[in-house]
Order: structure tokens, then sequence, then C-alpha cells
């Protein structure tokens, strides 16, 4: 029940040749276990959850997530893969307009064959746990900021994902909403115990989590010297 990343490369090809944006990530974390990612603009910290979310194919090393090699799967298998366990939070939330709140949350699921009233009876949970149970018929645009983030947040949890990945999901919201919303963040990370990566500039929500990180020339460095931090600088 883990997620385990081994020496992970980035190269981007670029006019003037190869340009290497991440040189060595390896982490561990298991079921239940969160950190915040912090670091300079261009930094490489996006690349990483991309990477990460298996929405990109890394240069060099290694993903394992559960045990499994996504990068081994077809893409269509790898589609279905990264629909499954993998949920995404973004700083844009990537609603659709047109759709419902309700509707919104309920999109990943329509690919797959599933069980459509236990996903309506979880969509609403969610909902109603991320306080939205009286906005379930308003479109995005007729919504807050914040509001809309927690839809985000409803979304990526409606196929229980063992990954969740937040990119910056905080980063268009004032300072008490985005408060907010990094704790509910990690309330329901904690309650499904999945594991939760957030990048984030702000210093208050990234102090909320367990684990610091910060990227830094293509590496992730430990924050703390805490004995739980379990990152492998590339040297060791
Ligand atoms: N498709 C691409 N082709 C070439 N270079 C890219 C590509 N995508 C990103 N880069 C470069 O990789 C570097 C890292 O980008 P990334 O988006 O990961 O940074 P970041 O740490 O998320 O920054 P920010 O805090 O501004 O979001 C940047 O210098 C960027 O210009
Ligand atoms: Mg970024």
């Amino acid at each position: 029940m883990s997620l385990h990343v081994e020496h992970l490369a980035k190269d981007y090809p670029t006019r003037s040749g190869a340009l290497t944006v991440l040189r060595d990530v390896s982490l561990d974390l298991e079921r239940g276990e969160s950190a915040a990612i912090m670091g300079p603009s261009g930094s490489g910290k996006s690349t990483l959850l991309h990477l990460l979310g298996t929405l990109d194919r890394p240069t060099r090393g290694e993903v394992r997530l559960e045990g499994r090699d996504p990068f081994a799967l077809t893409e269509r298998q790898l589609a279905d893969f990264r629909n499954r366990h993998i949920g995404f939070v973004f700083q844009d939330h990537h609603l659709l307009p047109q759709c419902s709140v309700f509707e919104n949350v309920l999109i990943p699921t329509l690919v797959a064959r599933e069980d459509r009233e236990a996903m309506k009876a979880w969509a609403r949970q969610l909902l109603d746990r991320v306080g939205l149970s009286d906005r379930l018929d308003h479109r995005p645009a007729e919504l807050s900021g914040g509001e809309r983030q927690r839809v985000a947040v409803a979304r990526a949890l409606i196929h229980r994902p063992i990954l969740l990945l937040a990119d910056e999901p905080t980063g268009n919201l004032d300072r008490r909403t985005a408060a907010s919303i990094g704790k509910l963040l990690l309330e329901l990370h904690r309650e499904e115990r999945n594991i939760l990566l957030v990048v984030t500039h702000s210093a208050e929500l990234a102090e909320l989590f367990p684990r610091n990180w910060t990227m830094d020339d293509g590496c992730l460095q430990a924050l703390s010297s805490s004995p739980e931090t379990r990152i492998r600088s590339g040297l060791s």
C-alpha cells in the first residue's frame, strides 16, 4: 500500500537541446501519509505531480503505486488505472462549465461500468462532506472560488483514489478560504487513508503537513529533519 519513487528524472526536449527539470527524485509514502512540496516557480513541482499522476512519462527512473509500474500498462489500461486510483485537484479547478456541481463530481464515473446509484449516493455524501449539499444544481459559474475548489476536491475523491495529488489547490483563494480548503483536504485524506501530496507556495498551508519537502535543482530535499521524513536524496 504505497507510493515508491526511485531516481525519477524528466528532461524536456527543447530547440536548444534537452532541458533537465527533474534530476533525481526518490521518495516513499505509505497509505495514510502526506507531504507538502514547496519550491520556486519553474523548479519542477508540477512536472513531478504530472509524472506521479501518470499524465506524463518520466525520462528515467521508476514509479510504483501499490507495487505496480503504471508506465508498463498500455495507454488504455493506464487511463483506466489513473481514473480509478489517482485523484487530482488543480489550481484552476477544471470543472466543466455546462455541468452542475453534482454532475461534475460524477464525471469520472461515466467511463466505467459502475453502480450508478451507489456512485450518486457517494457523490451526495462527498458534496455534503465539503459543505455543498445546497449547491448541487449550481453551475461552476454560479459558485465562489472556494466552492469551486471544494467541488474539485469532491470530484477527486469519487473513486476513493490511493493517491491524491493537489497542485496549488488554494493558489487563487484568500488566506482564510485557502486554510479551510487545506484543512478539508487533510481531513478527507485521513478519513480515506490515501496518500496526499500537495504542491503549494503557502508556508501556512505547508505547515499543516507532517512532511515538508522542497524542490531544489531537480531534487527533493526534506525541510525538517524529523525521523519520519522518508525521502532519499539522490546520493544515498
Ligand atoms: N512541455 C515542456 N517543454 C519544455 N519545458 C517545459 C515543459 N513543461 C515545463 N517545462 C519547463 O520545466 C520547468 C518546470 O516547470 P514546472 O511547471 O514543473 O514548474 P513549477 O515548479 O510547477 O513552477 P510553478 O511554481 O510556477 O508552478 C520550467 O522551467 C518550465 O519552463
Ligand atoms: Mg506548477
